[in-house]
């Protein structure tokens, strides 16, 4: 599919260019002891974008080959080890040859990755970031060198580089997750206040705001009115934030919480997790440290394994489905859409004969340098009720010989 011509000088050019950046990379790892530093923009010491030639695009010798890059934050998460075999085998049975890499939640693992990638011949990236603002002058490089990018579930920050973006609609996930809260305690009619607290996700995760987003938004008249409190006094953003999404750390600090504003007497109602990887942490809580008897309701999102028997046994509430092989259906047809060289737009969808909803975004994804068009899907909410009918009959999910459930591949 590449249509790039075999000029000598080039390949030369290339191959300076390349010793050049292996020299950068040994500077980097050398340099980088990141390994054990929790995920921060601030962390990466990148080259400056003119370190990689942006500006002068480097025509890459045609070796007849469509190689895709498919660069996964961790496999610590139950879904993004969906997410790669899902996008990993689609592209594959499209003729591509994939490589596909984690990057064990470190920032600097996952430029390495992507630059070995453009190494490599990649002629796509897919990209879930680890910090969603991390990777411009990478993703630069990418761009200089005519390679396409699409931002998968975690939209890319501060790049024009970015062509598209798949997820699905994350304020939404916040919307459903408070929608669930508020009829779960019967806000709109009752007299009495119940009591709340917010553990959200990861602040260098992009998503992590708009479910915050989502969710105080549509709590935000009952916040406003007193029928919510939040007796810790921690409702923004960053005060209620779980680095990297930790189970642990999100237990520890519910622990705290509950020790100091939630002795005996006083009742927490709701905790709104904003995944399943912080609500696992927060029922660990409620379990170990909360004083009360009653049912907390307990929000979460992805249907992770643990957190299915969870609902099942009513330690948890909810959590908001996305279908992760939807979503990797509509990350492979916009790719080798891009691929043909093709822009695509909502006819993609139109054309497409998915059996899911998808809409096409061209205003609310505005990653500081572009408003990146956005390919975005609906999320459902799962409850203890609805979970056979929506994971199971629908075949996402099913249960071996010993009834152990296990997400199908
Ligand atoms: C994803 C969620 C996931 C979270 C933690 C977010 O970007 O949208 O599905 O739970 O990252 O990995």
């Amino acid at each position: 599919m590449k249509k790039i011509n075999l000029i000598a000088i080039t390949i030369i050019f290339a191959l300076i260019l390349s010793s050049c950046e292996s020299t950068q990379v040994a500077g980097e790892i050398g340099t980088n002891t990141a390994a054990q530093k929790p995920s921060s923009s601030a962390s990466v010491d990148e080259p400056s974008p003119d370190a990689y030639g942006q500006g002068s695009v480097i025509v890459r010798p045609d070796d007849g080959r469509t190689v895709v890059g498919i660069s996964m934050p961790d496999k610590l998460l139950e879904r993004w080890n969906h997410d790669g075999i899902f996008l990993k085998e689609h592209f594959e049975k499209e003729g591509c040859e994939v490589v596909l890499k984690y990057a064990n939640n470190l920032i600097d693992t996952q430029i390495n990755d992507i630059r070995s990638m453009i190494d490599e011949g990649a002629d796509l990236l897919v990209i879930t970031a680890v910090d969603g603002a991390a990777l411009s002058s990478i993703l630069g490089k990418a761009k200089s060198q005519g390679i396409k990018i699409v931002a998968y579930d975690r939209l890319l920050m501060n790049s024009d580089a970015v062509d598209y973006y798949v997820s699905y609609d994350n304020y939404k996930v916040g919307v459903l997750q408070a929608e669930y809260i508020i009829a779960a305690l019967g806000l709109k009619n009752s007299k009495d206040s119940k009591n709340i607290e917010f553990v959200t996700g990861d602040p260098v995760d992009n998503n992590a705001r708009y479910f915050y987003q989502g969710a105080v938004d549509t709590l935000f008249p009952y916040l406003e009115n007193g029928k919510l409190k939040v007796i810790s006094n921690q409702q923004g953003f960053y005060d209620t934030s779980t680095a990297q999404w930790s189970s642990d750390i999100a237990q520890q600090r519910l622990q705290i919480i509950l020790n100091s504003y939630y002795p005996e007497n006083v009742r927490l109602d709701a905790v709104l997790c904003a995944n399943d990887s912080t609500a696992l942490g927060a029922t660990r809580a409620i379990d170990s440290d909360y004083a009360g008897t009653n049912k907390v309701i307990v929000t979460g999102q992805d249907a992770d394994v643990p957190n299915i028997y969870n609902i099942i046994e009513g330690k948890q509430s909810m959590t908001v489905f996305k279908a992760l092989r939807d979503e990797s259906v509509v990350a492979v047809a916009l790719g080798l859409a891009l691929l043909a060289d093709d822009s695509p737009d909502g006819q993609l969808i139109a054309n497409s004969g998915w059996n899911f909803d998808c809409t096409y975004n061209t205003t609310d994804y505005d990653n500081g340098s572009k408003v990146v068009p956005s390919f975005l899907l609906s999320p459902i909410t799962i409850t203890k009720d609805n979970l056979e009918k929506e994971l199971f009959d629908t075949g996402y999910y099913s249960r071996n010989r010993a009834g152990l459930i296990y997400a199908v591949e």
